[in-house]
């Protein structure tokens, strides 16, 4: 299969996880005689300094035209402590997704056996963990009305979604429950926001095309306890946009390492592959940072293409390089630590 992926390194330590993804995906093509065409564009603070916006033009053509965007991350410390910054880096991240349509972000969260005691919750809670976050991403209060009163002294944000938004994120949601343990959770407030009565009435709307599924409703509150007491209990979870951004941070701290979560957005066509850390500029450069999540993230694009044995081969070598000790300092503990670049090497060499 030839394949053009848009190469998105983005800031901080994205340049350095990126590279790691690219030397694996390429000895995956190797060997299951795949092409692939990497097309590298701008995004994020260095798309700031280079050209004043955080998502070009000239990237969106990039990624429109391309079979799926793998990103590094975005993101720069001199943006944060500065609100009357015009553009920000994060912005560039929200125009993509609406621009290429990205509205469903599917974050797993599991647990690898050899890293489980890494987790501050207890062994017995979190064993066994294997679910899945749909967060809608193109609506909701991210990208609904918003502004200030005229006196400056009273802002507001609003969270809008129709019936479409919500039944197309859903569907999703219940074809990847027909493909696991046929679980679903719709996340909602619905107690008392207008928006989640219209989430629970769409979802239950459509529990009849799929009898085998088995569909609970539970208040984000609520959620957000269970998530971290019997996180084993859930399996697929589907919800609004502040609400999964909320929870998918919450759900990473289950795996006990952030390093390790891999995440895809997905629209009608076009797929986008990140890891769930941010740009981590403390790190940026030295090469120490953790590539396995965007590794992670590329097995995912690989299961999109329906590419199952080239996706299962990368999280095999993945695998293996935890048991064997090959990792980056964050999960060294005391023992010995390989750099950012040698993580890279050892899994393209070990396919
Ligand atoms: C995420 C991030 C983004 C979000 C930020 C950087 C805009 O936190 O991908 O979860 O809130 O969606
Ligand atoms: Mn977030």
């Amino acid at each position: 299969m030839e394949l053009n992926i848009a190469l998105l390194a983005g800031d901080g330590i994205g340049p350095e996880v990126i590279a790691q993804a690219v030397k694996v995906c390429d000895a995956v093509a190797d060997k299951y005689n795949h092409k692939i065409h990497w097309r590298p564009a701008l995004t994020g603070a260095a798309a700031i300094d280079a050209v004043g916006d955080p998502y070009p033009e000239e990237t969106h053509a990039i990624c429109a035209s391309s079979d799926a965007v793998l990103f590094g991350a975005i993101g720069h410390p001199r943006f944060d402590n500065d609100p009357s910054a015009k553009v920000r880096p994060e912005q560039g991240l929200l125009k993509m997704r609406q621009k290429l349509g990205l509205f469903a972000n599917v974050r797993p969260t599991f647990t690898f056996p050899s890293l489980i005691d890494r987790s501050p919750l207890k062994r017995e809670r979190i064993e066994g963990t294997d679910l899945v976050f749909l967060r809608e991403l193109t609506g909701g209060i991210y990208f609904g009305k918003r502004g200030r009163e005229d006196d400056g002294e009273t802002a507001f944000d609003t969270c809008t979604y129709t019936r479409k938004e919500v039944q197309r994120l859903a569907k999703k949601g219940f074809e990847m429950a027909m493909k696991r343990s046929k679980k679903l959770c719709c996340v909602d407030k619905a107690n008392v926001l207008e928006s989640s009565r219209l989430w629970r009435e769409t979802v239950q709307a459509m529990e009849k095309e799929y009898p085998e599924v088995q569909v609970s409703y539970e208040f984000v509150d609520a959620v957000a306890m269970r998530l971290v007491q019997w996180p084993n209990s859930y399996d697929v979870l589907i919800t609004e946009n502040l609400f999964g951004d909320i929870l998918t941070d919450e759900a990473s701290v289950i795996s006990g390492s952030m390093g390790l979560m891999p995440s895809a957005s997905l629209g009608e066509s076009i797929g986008l592959y990140e890891p769930i850390h941010g740009s981590y500029p403390q790190a940026a450069g030295k090469d120490i940072a953790n590539p396995l999540a965007t590794v992670l993230s590329a097995a995912m694009m690989f299961d999109d293409f329906g590419l199952f044995q080239e996706a299962e081969a990368i999280r095999d070598v993945v695998n293996r390089s935890l048991s064997e000790g090959v990792v980056t300092e964050d999960l060294a503990d005391k023992g010995k630590s390989y750099k950012t670049s040698e993580v890279g090497n050892w899994l393209a060499k070990h396919l």
